[in-house]
């Protein structure tokens, strides 16, 4: 049997610190560090906690090539290096522990830079609840972060005095500024209301859509969206969970640009659509109220084909999605409706529902579009009044 050692590896020294009663009976704060040395590994689906000795060997062994488990055996405590195997952090060229051996594989495979698979695999949350963490370290409020944390740094980071400025010209507004003006993220929802299907067309085609094909050299065709992409190559995706559109089955979809159609996904049943909608955008019900949510999908494989092992590669593929979802919410304004995105999403189970393997597809957020209902439930901000009239406006 010969070894390696997994292809992305970084260890974390975490210290967490917990109730210690013996620190408090002996007069002190309660309070103990705990210190542990964890392995990141993005073939892993966790965590692992490496022991005494582990970091050594796992700098030790070889990445690139296979060492046989004997010539190992001679320099490395053979615990260690069985604990390691076990684990998933060495890998054998036998039948132990094909399945992170293949996962390591599809990660070289991929492209990634070592640092963003680390930051995109363990960014992921699975059943998380967003907001509950700052419920429970008292967070929750305006108010209470101020409270404890001060006033955040200011507004804007100012580099000169008031008298130091130039002053510039104010653009005189047009329609496009009426539109820009319009844009607010969406909290209101109505929950019942069907989505016109034109709109709904309209929507995908205008932000995900093809709208031009250029066959550059015999395969490798060019793909003209109405956003940037870095490189051209434009890796992300819709995917997306129908709740309420008119003429199109409650369910999951993958949106085709060139073809400007739909892929029918197989799906949760109707009735468990609303859970799902709000497991996604870890339970923002205000969110999970929308229409049509879009889980918006990079195929990290075709940017890093181009960008390989590339620092700046990762970047580049969150920077396009959010230009896509700028797309969408302005999309949605010119038609009328409402939009949102957001990052709190519970990707695994996206993952899960849509068949998407994380080190070749991530989600990196959610959007979501329709029409708003007539009340203001929950809070936007619209300063300007430019959706949600004045109260004077309410009463005139
Ligand atoms: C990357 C990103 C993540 C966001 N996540 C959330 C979210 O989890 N929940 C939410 O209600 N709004 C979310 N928002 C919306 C922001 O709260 C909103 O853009 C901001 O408050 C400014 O308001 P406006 O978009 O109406 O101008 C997110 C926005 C961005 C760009």
């Amino acid at each position: 049997m010969r070894l390696r050692r997994c292809a992305v590896l970084l260890i974390e020294p975490r210290e967490s610190i917990g109730f210690d009663l013996d620190s408090l009976l002996a007069g002190g704060d309660g309070l103990a560090a705990g210190h542990r040395l964890l392995a990141l590994a993005p073939h892993l689906d966790r965590e692992v906690e490496l022991v005494a000795g582990d970091a050594d060997v796992l700098a030790a062994v070889p990445v690139q090539r296979w060492t046989e488990l004997t010539v190992l055996q001679a320099a490395h405590e053979p615990a260690v290096l069985a604990r390691l195997l076990d684990c998933g952090l060495l890998l054998s060229d036998d039948h132990t522990g094909t399945h992170w051996r293949e996962r390591d594989e599809r990660l070289r495979a991929t492209g990634w830079h070592p640092h963003a698979a680390v930051a995109q695999l363990f960014g992921r949350w699975s059943d998380v609840k967003s907001g509950e963490a700052a419920q429970q370290a008292g967070y929750a409020t305006l108010n209470e972060l101020l409270e404890k944390l001060g006033p955040p740094p200011p507004t804007v980071g100012e580099r000169s005095t008031a008298a130091q400025r130039m002053a510039l010209a104010l653009p005189p507004p047009n329609a496009f500024d009426a539109l820009l003006r319009r844009r607010v993220t969406c909290r209101n929802f109505d929950p019942a209301a069907y989505l016109d299907n034109e709109l709904f067309c309209t929507m995908l085609h205008r932000v995900f859509g093809a709208q031009a094909m250029l066959d550059i050299m015999p395969g490798n065709s060019v793909m003209k969206r109405n956003s940037p992409s870095g490189g051209g190559l434009h890796p992300t995706e819709a995917y997306l969970l129908v709740q309420r559109v008119q003429g199109v089955a409650p369910g999951l979809y993958h949106y085709h640009p060139v073809a400007h159609a739909l892929e029918p996904l197989a799906s949760p049943a109707s009735a468990e659509l609303g859970d799902f909608a709000l497991r996604c955008v870890a339970a923002q019900r205000y969110l999970a109220d929308a229409p049509v949510l879009v889980m918006l999908v990079s195929r990290f494989a075709r940017s890093f084909w181009k960008y390989r092992n590339h620092a700046k590669a990762h970047r580049v593929v969150v920077l396009d999605a959010g230009h896509l979802s700028q797309n969408l919410y302005l999309s949605a304004t010119e038609l009328g409706l409402g939009a949102f995105v957001t990052a709190a999403i519970n990707e695994t189970a996206i993952e899960r529902a849509f068949g998407l393997d994380p080190l070749h597809e991530g989600v990196l957020a959610v959007c979501g579009f329709g029409m708003r209902g007539n009340t203001q439930r929950d809070d936007e901000l619209d300063p300007l009044h430019t959706v949600w009239p004045r109260e004077a406006d309410h009463t005139e």
